[in-house]
């Protein structure tokens, strides 16, 4: 296949930012995809009505006419009760959670993970059927963080069985083999980490773009991931985790996290999926599993792809974006909006 038509991407885990960054990145997103899942680390993090709104009023003025559905998030806090969820029900697809000060702007996030000071939280939201969504990641060494998190949602699947729980960008195949334990954990897999390891980051010289939280892992580990994203798991939808930062912020002696990749998210993941025979299941990947899982139903847009060589550029404003400069062997050649 030399051509391939995709029905409403999805991105269920980007990051936008505010000001001047939200207005370079969000175009970009909008320009490939129906919608995507906002994540809330802002400064102050995403976490009341107006907060939601205003910021939602100025990701569709950044986004200007394109058709793209921000599906909302909420910065979870344990104090969040039923009352305040159920205010927020219709604004929101899902509430993150960050562990306090694993990653940008997560200082406000949960400290301990002490399950019975979230639980009151925790039901309303089962109640309310809003998803959570997960940073899963312990404070422990950083090629060991990820696993050793699994513990965490296992308690949670089984003390909330009704609640859906998305581990967000998983890296490792502990996680990938924890995903069919429990029928309400699901998963989000980026680009990145579907084609790199932790060699690309650090084998040889330093690459400060590809540095990210959670780290690129093993061979085993992209295995993994390849396995259930190559094969559209059921339980797995394309999260890109774009999270830019200007190029000051990535090439400097504290290197901030996040791999910037929407504008090439598309064309890269055809190339992937048609290397390994499967484009056939790139559908469901980057658009179904997400509409079911999270019962949605994205607005009209369809992406047509061509096996066409596309150089990537080597900036978007400030943002050095994943293989800047490099081609990729796939190109989003057309896009198609409503009925037109
Ligand atoms: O690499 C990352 N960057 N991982 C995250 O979890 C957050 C993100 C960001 O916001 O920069
Ligand atoms: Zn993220």
């Amino acid at each position: 296949m030399d051509s391939l038509t995709i029905d409403r991407p999805l991105d269920m885990h980007l990051h936008l930012r505010d000001g001047e960054m939200l207005e370079v990145v969000a175009p970009l997103s909008a320009a490939h995809f129906s919608g995507a899942l906002i994540m809330p680390n802002l400064l102050p993090p995403v976490s009341d009505g107006k907060m939601l709104r205003e910021y939602g009023e100025r990701i569709a003025a950044a986004v200007g006419e394109e058709s793209f559905e921000r599906y909302m998030t909420l910065f979870f806090r344990s104090d969040y009760d039923y009352d305040f969820l159920s205010s927020l029900r219709e604004s929101i697809t899902a509430v993150k959670l960050y562990p306090a000060g694993i990653t940008t702007n997560s200082e406000g996030g949960v400290e301990g993970f002490d399950i019975a000071e979230l639980s009151e939280t925790l039901e309303a939201m089962s109640e309310l059927g809003i998803p959570l969504c997960i940073h899963g990641e312990s404070n422990g060494f950083v090629m060991d963080r990820e696993a050793e998190f699994i513990p965490v949602y296992e308690k949670l699947a089984e003390n909330f069985p009704h609640l859906k729980i998305i581990m967000e960008h998983i890296s490792t195949k502990e996680s990938v083999e924890a995903l069919d334990r429990y029928e309400n954990l699901f998963a989000t897999i980026t680009l990145h980490h579907l084609l790199i390891t932790l060699d690309d980051v650090a084998g040889g010289l330093l690459r400060p773009h590809l540095f990210c939280k959670p780290i690129a892992k093993r061979y085993e580990d992209r295995e993994a991931l390849r396995s259930v994203a190559l094969s559209a798991h059921p339980k797995v939808m394309f999260g890109s985790d774009s999270a830019p930062h200007p190029r000051n912020a990535k090439e400097a002696p504290g290197c901030a996290a996040g791999v910037f990749t929407a504008p090439i998210a598309l064309a890269a993941l055809s190339e992937l999926f048609d290397s390994h025979g499967a484009l056939d299941r790139l559908q469901a990947f980057v658009s179904d599993n997400a509409r079911r899982i999270y019962d949605i139903e994205p607005p009209a847009k369809s992406v047509e792809l061509r096996k066409e060589p596309f150089v990537v550029p080597e900036r978007f404003g400030t943002v050095v974006p994943m293989m800047a400069g490099e081609e990729i062997g796939w190109s989003v050649v057309k896009v198609t909006q409503g009925g037109e």
